[in-house]
């Protein structure tokens, strides 16, 4: 069972440029002209489960938006899909767009991940096990030797702390954190998972952390992390953006049920290299003992 929880929030945001996807309906982006952006997730619906299909090697869900959009930081995208594919006994790929595939992706030929064992045995015998809820859509990955367990990832409102939590930065309201519901827009995701407290995060980079290595997540003293993964043409400042950005993570959890065996969860997060921001926020005092 978790003991404590801190949150751990993923923007991706793109900074408005005058060329809207052209797939996107017209009369979108006049309205969307007309009255900009809200900059506030806190109305945004989420999404619920239209249709899911098993498939040989997995699971392929079908959302749709819950309901008006908020047009947060961008559009809405309407319809997504989530792809589940088992492809080892210890790997599980997470693949979330959108169904009209309009949104950029890197394509394949530019880096083509490993596709794995084709192996359906495997969707009943892989050591990770997908669940989610359906309305509105979250879903947590637990270990199927260990389905009560502190879950690997856990997308759950329930696991997250209350919103709206006041901005990191006081200065910059884009930085409060109004809401933790799954925003899928045309320039700005949003997907956040509860953390075991004092969580070991590594990578993100590029960057001179002054933490080191291991990233600072707001507990033992450390104020928490905000990182712009945004390239830019300088050098090496201390905890800034730099002249290039991975956008991957590794978390590493120590496990007593294992014999004091340290486990090792890594997460790839495919989205476009030059522009996203992370937050990685001190845990308000009152969410120190939400319980699971
Ligand atoms: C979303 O999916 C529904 C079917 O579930 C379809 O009728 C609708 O046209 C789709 N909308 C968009 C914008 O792709
Ligand atoms: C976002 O909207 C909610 C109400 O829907 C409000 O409580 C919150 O303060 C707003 N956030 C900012 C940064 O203005
Ligand atoms: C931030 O949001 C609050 C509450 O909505 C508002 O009172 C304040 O003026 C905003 N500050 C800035 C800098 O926009």
């Amino acid at each position: 069972m978790f003991a404590a929880l801190i949150s751990f929030v993923l923007l991706v945001r793109v900074v408005p440029v005058a060329a809207y996807p052209p797939s996107s309906p017209q009369e979108t982006y006049l309205a969307h002209a007309q009255t900009g952006p809200s900059l506030n997730v806190s109305l945004c619906p989420g999404y619920t489960v239209v249709s899911k299909r098993q498939t040989d090697r997995g699971l392929v869900v079908q959302l749709s938006l819950a309901g008006p959009a908020c047009n947060a930081f961008g559009h809405d995208i309407l319809n997504l899909t989530v792809e589940v594919t088992y492809e080892t006994s210890s790997r599980l790929h997470i693949n979330i767009y959108d169904s009209a595939r309009t949104q950029f992706t890197i394509p394949q030929d530019v880096i083509s991940p490993s596709t794995g064992e084709d192996d359906p045995s495997l969707k009943d015998r892989s050591d990770l096990e997908f669940h989610y809820n359906s309305n509105p859509f979250e879903f947590w990955i637990s270990r199927r030797w260990d389905p009560d367990g502190e879950p690997l990832f856990d997308t759950r409102a329930r696991s997250l702390p209350p919103t709206p939590l006041p901005p990191v930065l006081p200065h910059d309201n884009s930085t409060a954190l109004d809401g933790f519901p799954l925003v899928f827009e045309d320039q700005y995701l949003q997907l956040t998972s509860a953390l075991p407290l004092g969580a070991n995060i590594y990578g993100l980079g590029e960057v001179l952390a002054s933490s080191g290595f291991r990233r600072d997540v707001g507990t033992d003293g450390g104020a928490g992390t905000i990182q712009t993964m945004w390239s830019v043409g300088t050098s090496d400042p201390i905890d800034e953006n730099t002249y290039g950005s991975h956008p991957m993570y590794m978390e590493h959890r120590y496990d007593p049920k294992t014999s004091a065996q340290s486990r090792t969860a890594s997460f790839t997060l495919g989205m476009d290299a030059t522009s996203s921001c992370v937050f990685l926020p001190r845990t308000p005092p009152d969410i120190a003992n939400l319980p699971l």
